[in-house]
């Protein structure tokens, strides 16, 4: 990773007897783009507010190019916010929107003249200086207010759910281009959103929160086919999740798990006999098969098929009730409804968790468990 230039070290915030940042501890690249997702009130504006000055937590250090920043006010803190709601003044021309801040801090005019029409231009709102923002689009009042923002050269940018207001047609154009703005300005940008996908297409790296607690930061690619969590699993993207106990591991890291409904097969390369864990695997690496498949218990019937354009959506009905979902690509072969058929997958495309606790659930107490907990066999 490049260097750092915000960290979050062991910071909590409460409000009041409300704990909702939880521990949290976070380096932020410079130059990268990164995104905080998790659902509502799960703490990313309050982490966001922290890092901008606007609030102050309650323990932990933050630090902003290496140097503690608590008792800096938001303006002396190398870092700039793009509200959700704009917060243009409605009374004044884009330029003047723009230039408010250079105003303020008494920067001279030629040179406030020249760093809008560069802001502008950044943005490619060249010539639209004479606007009012009533006579702009809900797309291009954002990137006013971005240009507003980047004009003071902060190296981090945080932007709070700034597409929020928009269709998602405009939404999904505006993503591309702030990615690529993010790229030509090589600044940071700390985004907050709690669209999956979202930070997907636009992230170098993304932070998932849950509750007040980062639950996993990585990649795109990990975040979505390694997730370190049942939560992070069941958040971003669809799956299919079964609670179970690793029973027996072969050279290869096949290993054989016990679920509620019966035996399945996944890759463990931290596999330990009797542990509880879950087993995740996505609709898309999920297979049907008319005819049994050795290690997987799975017999269901097909509810129904819903056609979407790229791919059909298969629902299937396990025995226990489980509603298994399966997409299958455009063209292939779909199964008819109420058919039975066997679910299983490749081993290697099921991803194994570690349930932190380790606990006996809910879900096992009609299995027998002598026969799979350790030193009991
Ligand atoms: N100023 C505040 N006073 C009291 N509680 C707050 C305040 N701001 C946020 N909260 C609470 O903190 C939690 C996290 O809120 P927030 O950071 O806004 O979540 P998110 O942005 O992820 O939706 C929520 O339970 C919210 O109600
Ligand atoms: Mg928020």
């Amino acid at each position: 990773m490049a260097k750092a230039i915000v960290e979050i070290k062991n910071v909590n915030k409460f409000y009041g007897d409300n704990h909702v940042v939880k521990d949290l501890n976070m380096e932020i690249a410079e130059g990268e783009f990164l995104s905080i997702l998790g659902p509502s009130g799960c703490g990313k504006t309050t982490t966001l507010r922290m890092i901008a000055g606007f609030e102050q937590q309650t323990q932990g250090v933050i630090t902003v190019e290496g140097e503690r920043v608590e008792n800096k006010e938001p303006f002396e803190r190398n870092v700039n916010t793009v509200f959700q709601s704009y917060a243009l003044f409605p009374h004044m021309n884009v330029t003047d929107n723009v230039a408010y801040g250079l105003k303020m801090k008494k920067v001279k005019k030629p040179e406030i003249s020249e760093r809008v029409e560069n802001a502008l231009s950044m943005v490619q709102l060249e010539g639209f200086g004479k606007r009012f923002p009533a006579q702009l689009s809900g797309g291009q009042r954002q990137r006013v207010a971005i240009a507003r923002a980047i004009i003071n050269n902060p190296r981090v940018l945080l932007l709070d759910e700034p597409l929020g207001a928009l269709d998602m047609k405009l939404r999904k154009q505006m993503q591309i281009e702030l990615k690529n703005l993010q790229k030509r300005l090589g600044i940071t940008f700390v985004y907050v959103t709690h669209d999956q996908e979202e930070a997907l297409t636009m992230s170098d790296r993304i932070a998932v929160m849950n509750d007040g607690v980062l639950e996993q930061i990585g990649v795109p690619a990990d975040i979505y086919e390694k997730p370190a969590t049942k939560f992070v699993a069941d958040f971003i993207g669809e799956t299919n999740i079964f609670e179970a106990i690793e029973v027996s591991a072969d050279a290869a890291g096949q290993v054989a798990l016990k679920s509620e409904i019966g035996e399945i097969t996944g890759t463990d390369s931290e596999f330990s006999e009797g542990e509880i864990v879950y087993l995740s695997v996505r609709p898309e690496k999920t297979l049907l098969s008319a005819a049994p498949v050795s290690g997987y218990a799975l017999r269901g019937t097909v509810r129904e098929n819903i056609y979407i354009g790229t791919v059909t959506k298969t629902t299937v009905i396990l025995q226990n009730g489980q509603e298994i979902r399966v997409a299958n690509a455009a063209g292939s072969s779909v199964p008819e409804a109420g058919s039975a058929l066997y679910v299983y997958w490749n081993p290697s495309d099921a991803v194994i968790i570690h349930s932190k606790s380790g606990k006996i659930i809910d879900a096992f107490e009609n299995v027998d468990l002598s026969e799979y907990v350790e030193g009991s066999a």
